[in-house]
């Protein structure tokens, strides 16, 4: 089993922040590959071990970078565990999270840079590209995610390039409402963090180091100290901002004790990435002025270019955001063709100041495959037995790009879901029998078994998937009689049950649809009868008739029974009044004995009591 399920026991922790009654976020660290939980420096942060879950095998870890957690192991999934592997944490209360995982070098293979997928609900946040662990802004996938069913599924998915290899794992809650950019954002919108630089400062920073609120979700700020050749300046602070860490996003105050400002040398600041092309970024600005020359408004004003264009106008920090040494965050939502993104702060007064840049590349959460055409496929994924090659793990329908294999999925535009309409498991070596549950798959159109090692009796329940059009169950060793509710599959063309192991009569209403062109074939079962092609079954009899010949065998034994006792008790009695009677008068006595032998002979049959009643009248 691949899908690890971690039910862990000290969900919440209740301590309270010193500066507001609001309870701690919940927040999950999983130290991948661990035996037990551990703790690391700085801030003895608590990541749990995830050593009692299967799947994937624990390693040692090698670090690709300073900035991974000190965590000695990792987990890593080989192509023989399926193409497709899942943390399912459970009872994650329902709220806003920031998900990041860490990627790691098994220790033993360090040259082997892996490549692959990792989605979070179903949705793609992350693929590593060549060259990640030279990076350290690429050593792990964040994305601001909304987790709505108290369930999260982390999924990795291989692509061919060495095995997934993950040292941890972090579930952390941030405010409902951060990061809200406009009318657009909301619960089915996921933000990727693809970038998070703070300038002036050559140290990279988590929240943690800065002591931020948790409610920020730790994020990790790399370091810019200049954005070119030293033609600009970085300035820092000592002293406290004001506005930094309030809702929704609670950024640390630290952020702003540090800026990189423009010079003569080089007026505009401009900072430039790449970018996926055909996407929506997010894009969020910080900043706070903490030079001491600048002493009120008006004097340092500058505008914001994104990609050329300017999206803000007229900036001054003094006067935006109220006071000197105070924080002023600005977002801006952009589409973007190109493949690189340029942010350029252009001066109209004064030299330009930048404090932070944040990147997110908006990404519409994907819509989930009906749980109980989900539930219906992880039972007969039991009932045969699917190896793990199959990857049948997270959600079968998404992310699009690795469904589960054999499994054709169709969206339903209304009810934003996802549906199974084919199945193709044929040839796969599967052992097993088909369970009752395969009817939940309502909308299944194709199902083709052929060719497996199926037993058992095809369920009768297979009859409600009226959907089917083609059900290919030929070459297994399927046994008992063909379901009588097949009958009612009016939209089926094809059905193959050839070659296994069937007997009893074809029902009648699958015999007639030959005639309307549909294509069956039922050859190669032995005990099969009743269509042509096939042969001839004994008389046809309803269950009513059966019960009623049986009834009938039943009544004429117990008649078999009562007259055979009728008749050994008279004979008892005659022998006993032919004996009085020898003593007085033969002839009158062998009259009467007679007569009462017809009327018992003509009475026994109607009621069996009576044989009991005349018994002792003959001796009164
Ligand atoms: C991992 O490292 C520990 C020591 O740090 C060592 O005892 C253990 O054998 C190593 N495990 C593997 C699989 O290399
Ligand atoms: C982001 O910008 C939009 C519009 O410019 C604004 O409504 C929103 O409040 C900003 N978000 C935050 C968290 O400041
Ligand atoms: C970008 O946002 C616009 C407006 O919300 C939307 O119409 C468009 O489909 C989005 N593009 C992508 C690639 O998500
Ligand atoms: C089912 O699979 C078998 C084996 O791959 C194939 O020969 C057959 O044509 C398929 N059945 C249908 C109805 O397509
Ligand atoms: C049908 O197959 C199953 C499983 O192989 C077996 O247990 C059962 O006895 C068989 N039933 C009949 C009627 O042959
Ligand atoms: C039915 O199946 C048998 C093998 O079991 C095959 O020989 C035959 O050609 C099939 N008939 C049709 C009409 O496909």
């Amino acid at each position: 089993m691949l899908r690890l399920t971690l039910l862990w026991l000290p969900v919440f922790l209740f301590f309270f922040s010193s500066s507001s009654a609001r309870p701690a976020p919940y927040a999950m660290r999983i130290s991948c590959g661990a035996r037990i939980n551990v703790r690391t420096p700085p801030t003895y942060t608590r990541w749990y071990k995830d050593f009692a879950y299967t799947g994937g095998i624990p390693a040692n870890a090698t670090q690709p970078s300073f900035i991974t957690p000190h965590l000695k192991t990792l987990r890593y999934f080989p192509l023989s565990e399926g193409p497709e592997n899942c943390y399912i944490i459970n009872r994650v209360p329902k709220g806003h999270y920031s998900v990041r995982i860490f990627f790691g070098l098994v220790e033993h293979d360090i040259d082997n840079e892996p490549l692959f997928e990792v989605s979070v609900e179903g949705t793609i946040i992350h693929s590593l590209k060549s060259g990640w662990t030279s990076h350290d802004e690429q050593v792990f996938a964040e994305a601001l995610v909304f987790l709505l069913d108290n369930t999260v599924s982390i999924c990795f998915h291989s692509t061919g390039h060495g095995d997934p290899s993950i040292i941890s794992i972090e579930i952390l809650q941030i405010d409902d409402k951060a990061y809200y950019y406009g009318p657009e954002w909301g619960k089915g919108i996921i933000l990727k963090t693809t970038s998070r630089v703070t300038c002036g400062t050559a140290k990279p920073k988590f929240d943690e180091d800065y002591s931020g609120d948790h409610w920020g979700g730790d994020r990790f700020w790399h370091p810019i100290r200049t954005f070119g050749k030293n033609a600009d300046e970085p300035r820092s602070t000592e002293g406290s901002i004001k506005q930094a860490s309030v809702a929704p996003n609670f950024y640390p105050e630290a952020l702003y004790q540090s800026a990189i400002v423009s010079t003569n040398s080089q007026p505009d600041l401009t900072y430039t990435m790449d970018v996926d092309p055909n996407k929506n970024y997010s894009i969020w600005l910080h900043f706070a002025e903490i030079d001491a020359s600048i002493t009120g408004a008006g004097q340092r004003v500058f505008d914001v270019l994104i990609n050329g264009e300017t999206e803000f106008e007229n900036i001054d920090v003094v006067d935006m955001s109220g006071d000197r040494y105070t924080a002023l965050v600005l977002n801006k939502t952009v589409a973007l063709s190109g493949r690189t993104l340029t942010i350029t702060l252009h001066p109209k007064k004064g030299h330009v100041i930048l404090n932070a840049i944040e990147v997110f590349q908006i990404i519409v959460a994907e819509s989930k495959t009906s749980a109980e055409e989900v539930r219906a496929l992880q039972a007969l994924k039991k009932a045969l037995g699917l190896p793990n090659r199959f990857g049948w793990n997270g959600d079968p329908c998404v992310p699009t790009e690795h469904p589960w294999s054999g499994a054709d999925c169709h969206f339903d535009k209304s009810g934003r879901k996802w549906f199974i309409d084919g199945l193709g498991l044929d040839n796969q070596g599967l052992r097993g029998f088909l369970p009752n549950e395969i009817s939940k798959l309502h909308h299944l159109k194709s199902l083709n078994l052929s060719g497996n090692t199926i037993h058992g009796a095809i369920p009768s329940s297979l009859g409600t998937v009226i959907s089917l059009e083609i059900l290919d169950l030929s070459y297994n060793f399927l046994n008992r009689s063909i379901p009588e509710s097949l009958g009612k599959l009016t939209a089926l063309r094809r059905l193959n049950l050839n070659g296994n192991s069937l007997s009893g009569r074809v029902p009648t209403a699958l015999g007639g649809r030959l005639l309307n062109g549909a294509s069956f074939n039922f050859t190669d079962n032995p005990g099969l009868c009743g269509i042509p092609g096939l042969p001839k079954c004994g008389p046809h009899l309803s269950v009513g008739a059966k019960i009623g010949i049986a009834f009938g065998i039943f009544m004429s034994l117990l008649l078999l029974v009562l007259c055979s006792w009728c008749w050994w008790k008279r004979r008892q009695n005659i022998l006993r009044t032919q004996q009085i009677a020898a003593a007085r008068s033969a002839p009158y006595a062998k009259s009467r004995t007679q007569s009462s032998h017809d009327i018992q002979m003509s009475r026994c049959p109607s009621r069996g009591r009576t044989a009991a009643e005349n018994g002792p009248s003959l001796l009164s």
